[in-house]
């Protein structure tokens, strides 16, 4: 489903939005990455089908529709948090987050009656479907049956962690591959030799399937290799369940124990093992091969790891291999030309487009163009 959605969207936005047009350009990827992102989420994590082209439907007892109410609360979903209720009110901007944010809550809520009422439980294998139903199979008046407020909390959760993070690697990936012509290059030739008879058929909708996604090794390395270099999430905060010991070695090569005590706050910081040389060879460098051969699972950890690791991990993998796939097989990804930067070396190039600044989560500004490729 996560395929399939993210197939779909990205055909949408160059069939829709882009008329398909022989050169798209951007001044900041971002702004295709984050709704590519969310809309994929909103389709296989709620089962509605959103597309790009605007959504004129908004049902009885709604001011809104479901895409404009997710857009909503997906752009200003940090601000909501961190908002007062009281403080809602004052701006209009502020006013407007609220109203998505009710809105998904009552359409959310609808879902929850909707599957309560047997007749009309609908067939779905969305995120939200198989939430609802694991919680219902729970007993009810048990603990660990979640009440339905819990259950709209956790989805406006996935909500976040789902797409603002695969949005900014993806816009990070396409940085690199304009950056890295000779890799996009690498990559194109993987998608080319992935179909059957070598040849670009006249529809790419059915082009690849999920199953395909194994022969798409090196677009879905080219994630990989970006979340190395850009984890969204630097910092990943643990708290020690005990007293323990860490044993770990200096750069001088010196063995080193360090006493972590029960309920010491720990932070995992990504970077600093994502470019580690001693795991890491030209760590700096973007070499997707690396994610092709045998790579040290355990220095690699932009999902975290253990039994609190990233659920998401599969879905993100998926979403951006489709996407990438269909993008790079239509568009060459370049850098867009400005006439202010045309001195500068590849080094100072690299530096300010990939500038990233951290945001919820670690966040890219990269202008490019997209010429038409096929
Ligand atoms: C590039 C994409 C993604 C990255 C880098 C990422 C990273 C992470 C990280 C670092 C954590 C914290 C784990 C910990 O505390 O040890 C996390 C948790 C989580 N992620 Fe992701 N994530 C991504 C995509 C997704 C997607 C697509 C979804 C949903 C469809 C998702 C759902 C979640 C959820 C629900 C949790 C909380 C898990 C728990 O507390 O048990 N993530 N993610």
């Amino acid at each position: 489903m996560v395929w399939e959605e993210a197939v779909r969207v990205t055909l949408d936005l160059i069939d829709n939005v882009w008329k398909n047009k022989a050169e798209v350009t951007t001044d900041n990827a971002v702004d295709i990455t984050l709704p590519l992102a969310l809309f994929v989420i909103g389709s296989a994590g709620f089962g509605r089908k959103i597309s790009f082209e605007g959504d004129l439907n908004i049902p009885v007892g709604h001011t809104m529709s479901f895409k404009d109410a997710l857009h909503g609360v997906s752009t200003d979903l940090m601000l909501n948090v961190l908002i007062q209720k009281w403080a809602m009110s004052l701006t209009k901007r502020f006013r407007t987050m609220r109203r998505a944010f009710l809105e998904l809550q009552k359409y959310m809520q609808e879902m929850i009656d909707e599957r309560r009422d047997a007749q009309k439980k609908p067939e779905r294998r969305d995120l939200f479907s198989s939430l609802l139903d694991a919680n219902m199979e729970e007993a009810e008046g048990t603990e660990t049956r979640l009440e339905d407020s819990e259950l709209i909390g956790d989805i406006f959760i996935f909500l976040l962690a789902g797409h603002e993070t695969t949005a900014h690697t993806l816009c990070f990936t396409l940085g690199l591959l304009a950056l890295y012509p000779d890799e996009q290059e690498l990559l194109y030739k993987n998608i080319m030799d992935a179909l059957p008879d070598k040849r670009l058929p006249a529809g790419i909708l059915s082009l690849f399937t999920y199953e395909d996604m194994s022969a798409l090794s090196y677009v879905t390395a080219a994630f990989l290799e970006t979340l190395r270099l850009f984890p969204p999430v630097p910092k990943i905060a643990k708290k020690s369940a005990e007293d323990t010991i860490l044993v770990t070695t200096t750069t001088s090569g010196e063995k080193l124990v360090v006493p972590v005590p029960k309920g010491a706050s720990i932070s995992l910081h990504t970077p600093g093992l994502h470019y580690n040389p001693r795991y890491w060879k030209d760590p700096y460098e973007f070499r997707p091969q690396r994610f092709c051969e045998d790579w040290p699972r355990d220095a690699f950890l932009p999902f975290s790891g253990g039994a609190r690791s990233c659920i998401g991990r599969r879905f993100s993998e998926t979403e951006a291999t489709a996407i990438l796939t269909v993008l790079v097989l239509r568009y060459r990804i370049e850098m867009r030309d400005e006439p202010q930067f045309i001195s500068e070396t590849v080094e100072q190039r690299r530096e300010r487009l990939l500038k990233a600044t951290v945001g919820t989560t670690t966040t890219a500004f990269i202008s490019m163009s997209f010429p038409f490729l096929c």
